[in-house]
């Protein structure tokens, strides 16, 4: 057994709400505190002292840290080469993400250099991306396809997720979003591009393992709610999860994913009261993304009203080189929940179990016995710090599995 601490402050986030407000009443820090953990499972997490007679090893940290679960983001496009400063810089002098689109930038133009670039290429870009993200504490990464749009190309994307996955001590949860956008190339029309997709492509994705999950971007310059409705039928009756880019510039891909059972609709800038109330009933988890927001200039998604209408509240990055460049989670959360109103124990909760809970993983996202050890830590003595420096202050120590993985 091993005993991780002493730590000025534990915080475990076990025992929160999966859904609607949580008050920072609830945070209740475990001071002068330990993990013990055998096999990368958590045992226990207690008074230091206390869990001293257990432990076989200890693994003493002699300055004060403040520990939580690691950040799991369930939203990333981080498997792209390219750069679209062009747009931004469109974008800033006042051109739409829609408008760019249309014009045949955008998404498109970072396909034709992902198609380019090698597979070592990708590889490397990739593995970057995650090094960066587990040195601001992410230990579980989504990553979705969307970049290839063909099938050879969507697969090698695929299954490059998966060979990274495999050498890297963050796990990566691939997804299939080749219904992006239909390529400007394809000879058909939207539909069907989408039955390709569903009839060629997914079968495949299943028979080489890649993915179990499914997303699809509901817009105008993407596809429409109709067309989407047949494509979901089809990934959930192959047996894959649904999760959907929604309601980003105009309402109805939430609505679209929820009556799907999607295990997370995503964005919501623009989801309009109703949907609000009916996603709040449901339990697909509505993934907020701060930093598309900030990417594009567009007010963020309501998660004040979302979580206090009950909804599940995840946030996540959307890291992609088109609308979210920046890429940090922590400084997306902390600007959203200080224009949202949301309290640390919210955005905490978002980052964590709620974000799990995004992805079907119910082994991580708090400290507790018999979850897994992906934890953080901070050099502060008060929680509190993580979000008042607004992503400028990041882990001192990343641990997965028990194993200390990043040190500052
Ligand atoms: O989540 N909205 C669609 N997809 C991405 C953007 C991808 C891109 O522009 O390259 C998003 O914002
Ligand atoms: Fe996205």
């Amino acid at each position: 057994m091993l005993l991780i601490g002493p730590f000025k402050q534990i915080i475990t986030c076990a025992g929160w709400p999966l859904r609607g407000p949580i008050r920072d009443t609830a945070i209740q820090p475990i001071e002068d505190a330990g993990v013990l953990i055998n096999e990368g499972v958590i045992q226990e997490v207690g008074t230091f002292d206390q869990l001293n007679k257990m432990a076989s090893t200890v693994e003493d940290l002699k300055t004060p840290q403040v520990l939580i679960p690691g950040f799991i983001d369930a939203h990333t496009h981080i498997c792209w080469a390219g750069s679209r400063a062009n747009d931004y810089a469109l974008r800033i002098s006042g051109k739409s993400y829609l408008e760019i689109a249309k014009a045949g930038g955008g998404i498109w133009q970072t396909v034709e250099q992902t198609r380019d670039a090698t597979e070592l290429a990708l590889q490397v870009a990739l593995r970057e991306r995650i090094y960066r993200m587990l040195s601001r504490g992410v230990t579980t990464i989504e990553v979705k396809s969307g970049y290839g749009l063909d099938q050879e190309h969507e697969l090698r994307i695929l299954r490059i997720i998966n060979q990274v996955n495999q050498q890297s001590s963050v796990d990566l949860v691939p997804t299939c979003l080749a219904a992006h956008i239909k390529p400007p190339t394809w000879p058909g029309d939207y539909r069907s591009y989408l039955t390709a997709i569903a009839e060629e492509l997914l079968p495949r994705i299943k028979a080489e393992n890649l993915s179990d999950r499914v997303d699809i971007f509901i817009e105008e310059s993407a596809f429409s709610k109709e067309e989407g409705a047949d494509f979901l039928k089809k990934a959930r009756n192959l047996g894959f999860k649904i999760t959907v880019h929604a309601d980003q510039f105009s309402s109805g891909g939430s609505a679209l994913g929820r009556i799907w059972h999607a295990v997370s609709v995503d964005h919501l800038e623009a989801i309009n009261a109703e949907d609000i109330r009916l996603l709040a009933e449901s339990n697909t988890v509505a993934t907020v993304l701060p930093n598309a927001s900030l990417g594009l200039g567009i007010p963020f998604a309501p998660a004040r009203r979302l979580l206090d209408a009950g909804a599940i509240l995840a946030i996540a990055s959307d890291w992609n080189p088109g609308s979210a460049p920046m890429g940090d989670l922590v400084t997306g959360a902390a600007l959203l929940s200080a224009y949202e109103k949301l309290s640390t124990a919210e955005v905490l909760a978002g980052l964590t179990f709620r974000a799990a809970q995004a992805l079907s993983l119910t082994d991580r996202g708090m400290l507790q016995q018999g979850k897994l050890a992906d934890m953080q830590s901070y050099a502060v003595t008060d929680y509190r710090e993580i979000l008042y420096h607004q992503g400028q202050l990041t882990p001192h120590r990343v641990w997965k599995k028990g194993e200390l993985i990043y040190e500052a």
